[in-house]
């Protein structure tokens, strides 16, 4: 039994110094429930009485040598695997990141967005109104009673008949006048839809921007001199305005508001199509009938109002010319923006 003793240590301490060992298989070898070790022990029993302490003794001896040989090899071992782990797994803290595509306002927001920062700016406050509208504030409201020739012009969707989308940002006009006593100074971007067939310059659904200013001694001037600013902050310092006399409803006197072309300075070229100008908006002082539907007194208080369409600036600034490039959602279109 002593050389089978010997005989193990020997074959388990060779096998431990392997280069390709594997301790885990080793330790069941010779020291598992089946190991090699083990069934030795179980013999114990056939040993005479003076044999057995020493051959236990033994035995011991030999698997305590085993088990410590083991435990050093393991620790050796893991500290080869931090070492290797720490070599392969190390970050380079220097490397670059890896860029995150985010996308981008599209360019009607950013549109939107710079001409209320000018509007604020002068002491506007934003207003909203709802797009599902009633036919009294989008028309009756402005001084466009049933059956008005200006709602010819201003065709839109009916949910039912005193019920329609919204042809126009001036509902919010009414609806912040029948709210508020003067001074007001409101601007009120949003959705508008008419019922237009889709081309180049026609969307059933576009955007406006409505302002109104209502106080004691408001004049044309008023208009004129805040229009101007407002169209040298977003076309440049050189740009001048002209108002050409026209017709709206809801206000007297009215008038088309141009600038002069920001690409051309005037002369005349293929964006303001030989003008020299181009036009961006109507205006006028708010009726006198429009006031008073309102509840504001006509003979006290006087005011202006205007709007403009959001595509058709956000298309001059950036020389787009087709409407549908901005509802197509290509990526590539907008990306330029
Ligand atoms: N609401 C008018 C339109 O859509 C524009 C306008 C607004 C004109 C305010 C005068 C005053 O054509």
């Amino acid at each position: 039994m002593k050389e089978t003793l010997l005989k193990i240590k020997q074959e388990a301490f060779s096998m431990l110094e392997k280069d390709d060992l594997n301790i885990e298989e080793v330790r069941i070898k010779y020291l598992g429930k089946k190991g090699e070790l083990t069934s030795v022990l179980r013999m114990m029993g056939q040993l005479s009485a003076e044999e057995r302490p020493i051959m236990g003794q033994l035995a011991n001896q030999v698997r305590n040598e085993i088990e410590e040989k083991i435990a050093q090899l393991t620790e050796v071992q893991k500290a080869k695997e931090l070492e290797k782990s720490l070599v392969s797994e190390r970050l380079d803290v220097t490397a670059p990141g890896n860029v995150r595509k985010i996308g981008k306002l599209h360019p009607l927001t950013q549109v939107q967005r710079k001409m209320e920062d000018i509007f604020i700016g002068m002491g506007f406050s934003i207003a909203e109104g709802p797009e599902v509208e009633y036919d009294y504030y989008n028309f009756q409201a402005l001084n466009i009673p049933q059956n008005h020739p200006a709602r010819d012009t201003q065709d839109t969707f009916y949910i039912t008949e005193n019920i329609l989308l919204r042809s126009q940002t001036s509902p919010v006009q009414a609806r912040v006048m029948e709210k508020t006593q003067p001074p007001i100074r409101i601007i009120s971007p949003g959705r508008v839809y008419r019922s237009d067939e889709v081309d180049g310059s026609h969307s059933p659904l576009f955007h406006q921007l409505e302002g109104l200013v209502v106080d004691k001694g408001i004049t044309m001037g008023n208009l004129r001199g805040m229009l101007e600013t407002f169209a040298k902050t977003m076309f440049g310092e050189k740009t001048r305005i002209r108002f050409r006399p026209h017709h709206f409803p809801f206000t007297e006197p009215s008038a088309e508001v141009d600038v002069s072309c920001f690409v051309c300075g005037g002369k005349g070229c293929r964006l303001c199509k030989g003008e020299g100008w181009i036009e961006i908006l109507g205006a006028g002082m708010v009726h006198p009938n429009v006031l008073r539907t309102c509840g504001i007194d006509p003979e006290v208080y006087s005011g202006f109002a205007f709007g403009m369409g959001i595509e058709r600036i956000t298309m001059c600034q950036y020389g787009i010319d087709d409407m549908r490039l901005l509802y197509e959602n290509n990526i590539k279109f907008l990306e330029q923006f």
